[in-house]
């Protein structure tokens, strides 16, 4: 069914796994996704970034998970990742997205508050919940500078989450976005994490950044043509860490990409008289179906969460 992440945290929180959290642009990312998890028998979250509205426009992708939803039956919340604005939140809304994230993580204290409470206020009125994120990811640029992170303050968290009444909270503890993620050893801040837990008890906190980057995928990128260097992600064994304590949702975008286009990859140099799209983005989508009945099983420990 198209449900909010109430329940889905709730059950996370105690069950003390997280539930995958996957960007969504086309159809066969979308089956991919899902089909994993119906063969896990596990509720997921797909989301959308305002660069994927562009792309496929609201319509198209909430149709499609209509369609998910239709044919495997399993629990989907639509989300809207790193909302900009609540102008860009009534857009999806409209379209029929259950859950809503606010990225006020670049404004100071007071007007992330402001913001929030304003998009929470709108949200919740329509059975909309709301995800919203305190602490500043190192960019990829700022991987060098670490002293450009800015962790979530487990003070300003509590103070945040009680004024601002949003529903889940998006965290700084060390992991960025992309594919880059740690110059050198990669390091997590648990003892952040543990504090916030500790002082929000029960309430659901969301890791940004969390892709693994399989070397396996780069090295097939890598392999046939493509140039992808440096690349690292979070170990698997400090997201299976962080899902056991408060985080419930672990968000994946570049995981995805890296399946996706390693399998494109290694299809077309390995069949180069094949052009239908059907054959190369089939293989694309049975990748992804495969990552993510792995992501399911070692990572977010979410089977049998429906
Ligand atoms: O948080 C970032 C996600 O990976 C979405 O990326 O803005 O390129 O769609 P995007
Ligand atoms: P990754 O780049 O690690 O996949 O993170 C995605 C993300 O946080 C989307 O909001
Ligand atoms: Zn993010």
């Amino acid at each position: 069914a198209l449900v909010t992440t109430k329940e889905m945290f709730k059950k996370a929180y105690e069950g003390k796994y997280s539930i995958g959290a996957f960007n969504i642009n086309d159809m066969e990312i979308i089956q991919g996704v899902v089909n994993a998890c119906k063969s896990r028998n596990s509720a997921v979250i797909l989301q959308v970034s305002t660069g994927a509205l562009k792309y496929a426009g609201p319509a198209y992708l909430m149709n499609m998970v209509d369609a998910a939803i239709k044919e495997t039956g399993i629990d989907i919340a639509v989300h809207l990742d790193h909302g900009p604005d609540l102008e860009t939140v009534k857009q999806v809304i409209e379209a029929g997205f259950t859950s809503v994230m606010f990225d006020g993580s670049h404004y100071d204290f007071e007007e992330n508050v402001r913001l929030t409470k304003e998009i929470v206020d709108y949200a919740h009125a329509r059975g909309v919940v709301v995800e919203a994120e305190l602490g500043v990811l190192a960019g990829v640029e700022d991987d060098v500078h670490s002293e450009k992170h800015v962790y979530t303050q487990p003070d300003e968290a509590v103070d945040f989450v009680q004024r601002t009444g949003c529903d889940s909270l998006a965290i700084a503890i060390g992991t960025s976005h992309g594919a880059f993620k740690f110059a050198g050893t990669p390091e997590l801040k648990f003892d952040i994490l543990e504090e916030i837990g500790n002082r929000l008890p029960g309430y659901p906190i969301v890791l940004h950044g969390a892709s693994a980057v399989s070397q396996e995928h780069v090295a097939t990128c890598n392999e046939f043509g493509g140039a992808i260097k440096g690349a690292q992600g979070v170990p698997k064994e400090m997201l299976r860490r962080a899902s056991e304590m408060a985080v419930c949702k672990v968000n994946m975008d570049t995981d995805i990409r890296l399946a996706m286009t390693a399998a494109l990859r290694k299809f077309l140099a390995e069949n180069p008289s094949e052009f239908d799209p059907r054959k190369y983005m089939g293989a694309a989508r049975k990748e992804i179906q495969k990552l993510v009945e792995e992501k399911i099983d070692d990572v977010l420990g979410s089977a049998n969460s429906m």
